[in-house]
């Protein structure tokens, strides 16, 4: 085994939120497979950073007061608490916002600019009057062109699925100060990216992506590459473009450049020779690992950006799908929007570990958290069939045996046979197969549990001249235990380590060369997992309800800036409104949709159904027999899930802050509204 040079890197998470339990599919997954190639001997480095700059972030900092330097300083800490906690052991994390990656955004721009590959022109975006800022697509909202739908954002509607720009939706308003925008002509600088169509097209065909992702950028290259926008205006969070004075790098253009910084920091350090890592001509192997979302920029963008600034391209990209939790996208309002944090005040850590490491693949299907799967698992592997062989093993050596193992090996096939797994769940664990390494594993557990069954120790102890067959027994399990614990180390540190410390042996290298353990001493042996305590789920479900709630009140203290009045109207033009009190007899929500929920409204002498914007803010099931007013009259609406036949009444800014209208009690449903 020749030793490889390997930089890894994981995406680097945005410093506006808390690490949640999808951010740590990613984390965890490149963490086991940075292990195993230490733990085979390689120099492997691992680097990562938050992610600082931008809009959002600015915009943060703007509502807590403070400023986002303080602010990113804030939740570099808790990032870097949270990963710590989970044994995500990077050798640097490091910081987006750092002279590094000044230095180094300076210089890839620099160079792309000389090699021709930047151009720059004027354009017209939305602006804030009010905030005296451009707005992100992100930031406006507007009707929908298409559909009508009200509430959507600047870059898509949410109901009829149409795209669109920002310029193209109804009445639309900032989003941050509820004002209309104006129209504002500015200059941006743009990178080039169809200059590398050829380039692409190689690259992403020559063996660095997974099958499906290099489908996938088959499809965007067929469509043609379009100029990317590299450049915002102030007040942007981020680096000044080195010759465009008040112009700012858009946050992707210096995300991907931190991965280069946080390995700058760590060369510095440890005194590295960062280009050969980094220089064209490098023969180290760079990965990335990212989630599915973020291909185009690191598929697409990356490798055209470090081949224009003559830059050397990574190896290879892994993607990953996306965590779900009991079969949906993570909901704050279910309480499946778990942080890591909320995860730590609760329950241990290797069990995630070992769970994401038992569910994942090397491909990017999606992967579902589900709590009864995740305990039983849990409860029946770890603690049932690993942990297990030790504990039946061990008190015997410590009490017949003075601590001290045979000097002889009873099963030296069955040994051998366990090592004989090595190669394959070490090609398991380097082609990120590491549901099969898991299951290659479990099967070698239920190997050991079955030889001590048929052995029976525990019966052996109590006869007559059975002691030597006794020793030989323990002594077996538990170098079989032994083989099992180096082959989960990537996964579980922590139970490797304490098992380490069990077994008197130095930290275990990746070897096909172990020998069983023979006339050895061992110490005491501690309970090395427990169960998952079911009420510890339950709690952390409540808990991340709660943190909801309290994120509610803190957004609903700063939501107080309200539309103006509307123009006037006479009494006619309000007759003409048909506003009924209605009673909600159903509520479902609707496949595909994030948004709707469809009611089934009784307005007296008809029954309507209605598609309605507030998922967000009700649960289906607190709706149903509720009053609230409905518009009877409003022409029926085709939808891309259905007929909408009226609207129901509410205020609100949206999200959690939605609330529907409701008559005093006594109104029944039919009655109009006068
Ligand atoms: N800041 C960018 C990445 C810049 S890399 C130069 C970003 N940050 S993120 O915080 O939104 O996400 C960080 C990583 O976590 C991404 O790879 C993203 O795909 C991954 N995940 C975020 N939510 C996830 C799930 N629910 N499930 C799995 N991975 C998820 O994107
Ligand atoms: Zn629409």
């Amino acid at each position: 085994m020749s030793n490889r040079k390997i930089l890894v890197t994981s995406a680097l998470p945005y410093a506006n939120g808390p690490i949640h339990l999808g951010h740590l599919v990613e984390y965890i997954q490149t963490d086991i497979w940075v292990r195993f190639q230490k733990q085979r001997g390689h120099q492997c480095h691992y680097v990562c950073a938050d992610d600082t700059h931008g809009t959002p972030i600015m915009l943060r900092a703007d509502k807590e007061g403070i400023t986002p330097e303080a602010l990113i300083g804030k939740v570099w800490e808790q990032h870097f608490a949270d990963f710590n906690e989970f044994g995500v052991a990077f050798d640097n994390y490091h910081s987006t916002h750092s002279e590094e990656n000044r230095v180094l955004s300076a210089m890839v721009y620099t160079r792309l600019r000389d090699a021709g590959h930047i151009s720059s022109r004027t354009i017209t975006q939305a602006f804030d009057p009010v905030k005296n800022m451009f707005l992100p697509d992100r930031f406006i909202k507007g009707e929908c062109p298409k559909c009508g739908a009200a509430e959507q954002y600047g870059d898509g509607c949410e109901v009829c699925g149409a795209t669109y720009s920002p310029t193209d939706l109804k009445n639309p308003v900032s989003a941050i100060s509820g004002e209309k925008p104006i129209a504002k002509d500015s200059v941006h600088y743009f990178f080039d990216l169809a200059n590398f169509t050829e380039m692409l097209s190689a690259w992403t065909n020559a063996g660095h992506l997974q099958p499906e992702v290099s489908n996938k950028l088959a499809e965007w290259l067929g469509g043609g590459l379009q100029q990317w926008d590299i450049s915002r205006d102030a007040p942007y969070f981020g680096f000044e473009i080195p010759d465009a004075p008040g112009k700012y790098f858009y946050v992707w253009l210096d995300a991907p450049i931190g991965y280069m910084a946080s390995f700058k920091n760590l060369c510095d350090k440890q005194g590295l020779d960062f280009d050969a890592f980094w220089a064209k001509d490098s023969t180290a192997e760079l990965y990335h690992f990212i989630g599915k979302d973020i291909i185009y920029f690191h598929a697409l963008f990356w490798p055209a950006m470090l081949s224009g600034a003559g830059l050397r391209t990574p190896s290879a990209i892994f993607a990953h799908g996306f965590l779900t939790v009991n079969g949906e996208k993570m909901s704050k309002s279910r309480g499946t929007f778990i942080t890591a944090r909320t995860y730590l005040e609760h329950l241990n850590p290797e069990y995630l570990r070992y769970y994401f490491a038992a569910k994942l693949s090397a491909g990017v299907d999606d992967l579902d958290l589900n709590f009864d799967d995740f305990s039983q698992r849990v409860n029946a592997d770890l603690v049932g069939k690993v942990v297990n062989i030790a504990s039946r093993c061990s008190g015997f050596i410590t009490k017949r045996f003075a601590g001290v193992l045979s000097a002889n090996c009873a099963e030296p096939a069955l040994f051998a046979d366990f090592l004989s797994a090595n190669a394959s769940i070490a090609e398991f664990y380097e082609t990120r197969e590491f549901g099969k390494a898991m299951r290659e594993i479990m099967a070698l557990a239920d190997k050991a549990n079955q030889y001590i069954d048929e052995k029976k120790p525990w019966l052996l102890a109590k006869a007559e001249g059975k002691e030597q067959e006794l020793h030989e027994v323990c002594s077996m399990g538990l170098n079989l235990f032994r083989v099992l614990v180096l082959y989960l180390k990537p996964v579980l540190p922590v139970l490797a380590a304490e098992a380490e410390h069990f077994l008197k042996l130095a930290p275990q290298a990746w070897t096909e060369a172990v020998q069983p353990l023979l006339a050895h001493e061992i110490n005491e042996f501690k309970p090395l997992m427990t169960r998952v305590d079911a009420d510890k789920i339950t709690a952390i479900v409540d808990a991340s309800k709660e943190n909801l709630e309290k994120t509610a009140v803190v957004a609903a203290s700063v939501a107080k800036q309200f539309e103006p009045i509307a123009e006037t109207i006479d009494f006619n033009d309000f007759a003409k409104l048909d506003l009924r009190v209605a009673k909600i007899v159903k509520a479902a929500a609707v496949e595909g949709s994030d948004k709707l929920l469809q009611l089934t409204v009784d307005i007296g002498d008809e029954t309507r159904t209605i598609f309605s914007g507030i998922k967000s803010a009700y649960q289906p099931e607190d709706l149903e027999g509720r009053l609230t007013l409905v518009i009877a009259n409003l022409a029926p609406r085709k939808m891309r899930f259905g007929v909408s036949e009226g609207m129901v009444l509410a205020a609100g800014p949206g999200d959690k802050e939605i609330w529907l209208l409701s008559p005093d009690s006594g109104a029944v449903a039919g009655l109009r509204v006068k």
